[in-house]
């Protein structure tokens, strides 16, 4: 997932992905520009939704990290 490949590089995102991937956090959100949100290659499944809808700054091309692979 997107998540894995900022801890796997090191990238230091304060407080990015606090939950580890089990969709309980929303610190992986992510919001994409226009035309990268429409090449991500799976929509957002219900559980993902839910946890974006407590996501500060919740836009219409928002992802969790997480949940990106
Ligand atoms: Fe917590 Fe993605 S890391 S929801």
């Amino acid at each position: 997932t997107f998540l894995d490949a900022a801890i796997n590089n090191d990238v230091d995102l304060e407080g990015f992905g606090a939950c580890e991937g089990t969709l309980s956090c929303s610190t992986c959100h992510i919001i994409f520009k226009k035309e990268d949100f429409d090449k991500l290659p799976e929509k957002p499944s219900d559980e993902e939704m839910d946890m974006l809808d407590l996501a500060y700054g919740l836009c219409d091309t928002s992802r969790l990290g997480c949940q990106i692979t």
